[in-house]
């Protein structure tokens, strides 16, 4: 069967190349002992879960996170050998379903709760296997996990089963992408009571994996940030600077792996005063270049951008006026020369020498990049 067109020419440009360049300067900054865990949940942020698997261990990455047990299995499925970490609970119940495939799958399943050990170490018994699990310890992020004074008794919990190994203990930072004292004074505390609980444990069993850091925290502590080096310890669960939107400044000259662009579907003179769009909220100044882009909120293109969002057309940049609709928005091109059916708009990532960056959209649209990234909708041929 020939490959559908997609008529509109709205296309997502995703180079895995530019993912494992990536995961390669974290690699080489990383002290040897530090693992890098590639975190690919949510379809790798948007950018194709298996592709971006793949690079991310080409690049360096020794460890896989996911947030759920299908996510990894679809990993599995392609061939994906490294160990992968599911980030997420297990379904309500505990038993069946997710876990048990989990432990099929040989999937490494976050643990706080006695009920899903006890499931992990029935299923894993049944097949004769011995199933790796990390606990979460919640330090901050009031999510899921158990308070640092419970770790020890727990560690012995999981322990007690003969079909389940402690491979690792992990927290979640809630601020480290956040540089005011305040928040760095939080994240310590949420780092020492990690490792008042954690240490004692790994110093009897120095097998055991610890890890804190997500992408903002890594960074800060490959550039020697005041506690970050620390806490970098045995593995970093890097994510969104993986596909190059940093959280914080760095000099890791990381790069944006995904460009969003479509074509010129229509372009059009109109007068001073003309309005553009439903609501005809936006009234043209004077007489104006309008050019029609095919792709709107269906696609994952903001509405709430409207009045914000820019393309790139010619290498400059163009706003778009009126309301973005569900297929189409408009752009005022008044000022670029020749602009034509069928030219290339860009609306994430680099044409000529200018870069509409993730962070920069998400400010547009008054979200972040993490967003911005997963919410390209599907009906965006990814190429
Ligand atoms: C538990 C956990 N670790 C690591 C990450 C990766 O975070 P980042 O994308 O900021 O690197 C996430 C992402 O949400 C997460 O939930």
């Amino acid at each position: 069967m020939r490959a559908m067109t997609d008529y509109r020419n709205t296309t997502l440009h995703v180079d895995y190349g530019v993912i494992k360049d990536n995961v390669r300067l974290f690699r080489e900054r990383l002290s040897e002992a530090a693992r890098v865990c590639a975190v690919v949940k949510a379809n790798a942020y948007g950018h194709g879960d298996v592709a971006a698997a793949k690079a991310a261990v080409e690049g360096g990455a020794s460890f896989l996170a996911v947030a759920l047990a299908r996510e990894g299995i679809r990993l599995r499925e392609h061939d994906i050998a490294a160990p992968i970490l599911i980030l997420g609970s297990p379904e309500q119940s505990a038993a069946g379903g997710s876990v048990e495939e989990a432990v099929a799958y040989g999937l490494t399943q976050t643990v706080f709760h006695a009920d899903h050990l006890f499931h992990i170490d029935k299923y894993a018994a049944e097949i004769g296997k011995v199933a790796d699990v990390h606990i979460k310890v919640d330090t901050g992020m009031s999510r899921i996990g158990i308070p640092p004074h419970e770790l020890h008794e727990f560690a012995e919990l999981v322990a007690s089963y003969s079909h389940i190994r402690l491979a690792g203990i992990f927290t979640h930072f809630a601020v480290s992408d956040e540089l005011s004292a305040e928040d760095n004074t939080f994240t310590r505390g949420q780092f020492e009571a990690f490792m008042e609980a954690a240490e004692p444990i790994k110093r009897a069993n120095p097998e055991i994996i610890l890890h804190c850091c997500n992408s903002a925290a890594a960074l800060r502590g490959i550039a020697g940030e005041s506690f970050f080096p620390s806490a970098l310890q045995d593995m970093a669960r890097i994510g969104i600077a993986m596909y190059g939107a940093p959280p914080v400044p760095t000099a890791l000259p990381l790069r944006q792996a995904m460009r969003w662009a479509t074509r010129v579907t229509m372009v059009k003179d109109v007068y001073g005063g003309c309005s553009v769009s439903y609501g005809r909220t936006y009234k043209c100044d004077g007489d104006t270049r309008v050019a029609t882009l095919p792709l709107g909120y269906a696609d994952g293109y903001h509405r709430a951008m409207t009045g914000k969002a820019q393309v790139l057309i010619h290498g400059q940049r163009a706003p778009i006026i009126g309301r973005i609709c569900m297929d189409q928005c408009m752009a005022d091109v008044s000022h670029i020369e020749g602009v034509e059916i069928g030219d290339e708009a860009v609306l994430l990532g680099r044409q000529g020498d200018d870069e509409i960056r993730a962070d920069e959209m998400g400010r547009w649209a008054d979200t972040i990049s993490y967003e911005v990234f997963c919410g390209v909708s599907s009906r965006v041929p990814r190429v």
